[in-house]
Formats: C-alpha cells, structure tokens, sequence
C-alpha cells in the first residue's frame, strides 16, 4: 500500500490540531504533531526537550534538524498521516520532501486554514488543554462540561505556555515571515487547497473530507 500524506498549513490557533484529530479518527490519517511532539519533549525533560523549550517559550521555531528527526520517526510507524504544524519554513518543506522520497510517501494535499488574526488571539487565549489526555476545549466555543475540568479525566485543564497575549503576537509574526512562504511555494507546485478556517469545526471538516475525495 502507498505511504500518503496531508500537510496542514495555517497560522497558529488556526485549527490544525483540531482538524487533524478529526481525521485521524474519521478517516484514519494518523496526525503528527511537531507542537504535540516537542512538548511531550519537554516534559520529559529529554535532551531534545531541554533544548526546544526556550524556543517555544518565545514562539520561536525550533531548529530544522531537531524538527525533521522527529519527523522522520513518527512516519516511519505509520502508512496514511497528517502532517499538523510541519513543514513551517521552506528548508523544511526541502527536507520533507527528501524524506518522502526515501519512505516512498506521497504527499496528497497541502490544506491551508486561513483564519483573521484577532480571532485567533482569541481563540489562543480561551484555550485549555488536559494534562492528562491531551484533549484540547476552548472556554468559549467549547467548554468543558463542569468548569475547567477535563469531561474525561476530571482532572483541572491547563493553559499551554505560549498561550499569552505577547508569544502569540510572536508566533502570528513568525509565521507570518517563516512558514507564510510556503503558501506560493505548495500554490505553485498545484497541490495547495484554501479552506475559509473562521466557521464551525463541523464546516471547515466537512470541506476538507471534500478535497480529500474529489479525484484528481
Ligand atoms: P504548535 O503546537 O504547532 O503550535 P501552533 O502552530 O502555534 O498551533 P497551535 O497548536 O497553537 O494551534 P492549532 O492550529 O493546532 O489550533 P487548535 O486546533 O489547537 O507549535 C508550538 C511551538 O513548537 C512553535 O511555536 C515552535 O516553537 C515549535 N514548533 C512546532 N513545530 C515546529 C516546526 N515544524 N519547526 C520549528 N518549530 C516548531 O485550536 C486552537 C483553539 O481554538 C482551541 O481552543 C480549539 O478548541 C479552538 N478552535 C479550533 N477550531 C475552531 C473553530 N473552527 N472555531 C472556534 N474555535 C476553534
């Protein structure tokens, strides 16, 4: 069976982990994560971890090098993906496209989220993450049932780190200058796909399964 793949490309906050859980459960593209990866890193207290943490701290991206390593790992564990905050420049769209070739992958569509700013500064700040499960909500377009407390684990929900007002501005900056690029860089090689991101999380899918399945 071929090796496939979908990038999804957008500024933070933008929707791409939510939407690549989705299609990890609905149609089986396991999502990686380099955000999930990092942190997960980080709390391990991995020398990789160590390393990352002040980048992320800043909303600055970790070194290409770092990144593809981690890349390179999870694909190998897995035949359909998602990949969900990777590439984020266009050295590592280069490098992902070298690895794809050596696993014998093909990368299906890159899907771009496009979101104004001001709701994703709000986005960011109403979100909440369970330490325990991962399971994100956000206090205003998804709530946990009780309070702050995760449905499933009952646990009390966090606020991820860069998830303030000043790191923020600093991601949407470096995305803007980084990983912005790639927008003409996919546009030109015919394989980018633009998805109105500011609606429903049940909208925004429903186009996305639309441009998975249409033939080509
Ligand atoms: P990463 O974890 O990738 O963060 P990000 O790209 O900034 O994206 P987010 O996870 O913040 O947002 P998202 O688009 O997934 O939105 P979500 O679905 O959660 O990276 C973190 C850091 O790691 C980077 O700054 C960098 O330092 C490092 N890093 C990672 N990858 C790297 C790489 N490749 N190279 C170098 N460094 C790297 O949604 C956000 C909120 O909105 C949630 O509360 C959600 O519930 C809500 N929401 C989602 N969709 C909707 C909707 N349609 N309507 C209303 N609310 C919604």
């Amino acid at each position: 069976m071929e090796r496939v793949g979908i990038v999804l490309l957008g500024p933070p906050g933008s929707g791409k982990g939510t939407q690549a859980k989705k299609l990890e459960k609905e149609l089986g593209y396991k999502q990686i994560s380099t955000g999930d990866l990092l942190r997960e890193a980080v709390r391990e207290g991995s020398p990789i971890g160590k390393m990352a943490e002040k980048y992320m701290k800043e909303g600055a991206l970790v070194p290409d090098e770092v990144i593809v390593k981690l890349v390179e790992e999870a694909l190998l564990q897995t035949q359909k993906f998602t990949l969900d905050g990777f590439p984020r420049n266009t050295n590592q769209a280069k490098m992902l496209e070298g690895l794809l070739e050596s696993k014998g992958a093909v990368l299906q569509h890159v899907i771009l989220l496009v979101v104004a700013d001001d709701e994703i500064v709000k986005r960011l700040l109403a979100r909440r993450v369970c330490p325990v499960c991962g399971r994100v909500y956000n206090l205003i377009t998804s709530p946990p049932k009780n309070d702050t407390i995760c449905d499933d684990c009952g646990v009390e929900l966090v606020k991820r780190q860069d998830d303030n007002e000043v790191t923020i501005r600093n991601r949407l900056k470096v995305y803007r200058e980084e990983t912005a690029p790639l927008i003409n860089y996919y546009r030109s090689k015919g394989i980018l796909k633009e998805v109105d991101a500011s609606r429903q999380p049940e909208a925004i899918f429903s186009d996305i399964v639309e441009i998975i399945s249409a033939k080509k």
